[in-house]
């Protein structure tokens, strides 16, 4: 039942970037969570945050994973940073998918999250948020994950090379 590819890792990881390209190198669907969200909501993930609060995101990213993981289509789904908080969460990526985490420090990540409206959380201290992200999750990822990959010294499609050599078609 494992069939689908689920990226884990902090945000600026590139699990978008990534996700998309290894989609389309195995010619999979490409799932966004955050997309998802977005989509379904007909809201941006920072209007959720600031007129719902965080509990109120963390479910409905939790809801958006679920039936990603659901679908019977063998698909790349790229898993929004918090996702692995949640137990039920963890269990269920490893049950339908082959979990990948796209590894990297905080330090490494920090000029590579800019700009993006989707993540209200790094508001005006990108780097300290990130550490203490990495300090609460990088267990967690690590415990869920099947294969590790250092993204910080590769470019997405090395990532993608990486990932196919690893996990396969
Ligand atoms: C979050 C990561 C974001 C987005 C939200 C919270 C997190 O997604 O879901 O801002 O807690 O790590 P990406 O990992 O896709 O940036």
């Amino acid at each position: 039942m494992s069939h689908h590819i689920v990226l884990v890792g902090m945000m600026g990881a590139g699990k978008t970037t990534v996700g998309g390209r290894l989609a389309r190198a195995l010619d999979r669907p490409f799932v966004d969570s955050d997309v998802q969200v977005e989509q379904r909501t007909a809201r941006t993930v920072r209007e959720i945050f600031e007129t719902d609060g965080e509990a109120a995101y963390r479910a409905l990213e939790s809801e958006v994973l679920a039936d990603a993981l659901a679908s019977e289509e063998p698909a790349v789904i790229a898993a929004a940073g918090g996702t692995i908080l949640d137990e039920s969460n963890r269990r269920r990526m490893r049950d339908f998918g082959t979990v990948v985490f796209l590894e990297a420090k905080p330090s490494d990540l920090v000029g590579r999250v800019g700009g993006q409206d989707h993540r209200p959380l790094l508001r005006d201290d990108p780097e300290g948020v990130l550490e203490e992200m990495d300090r609460v999750r990088r267990h967690l990822y690590e415990q869920t994950a099947d294969v590790v990959v250092d993204v910080s010294t590769r470019s997405p499609d090395e990532v993608v090379a990486e990932i196919v050599r690893l996990v396969g078609s």
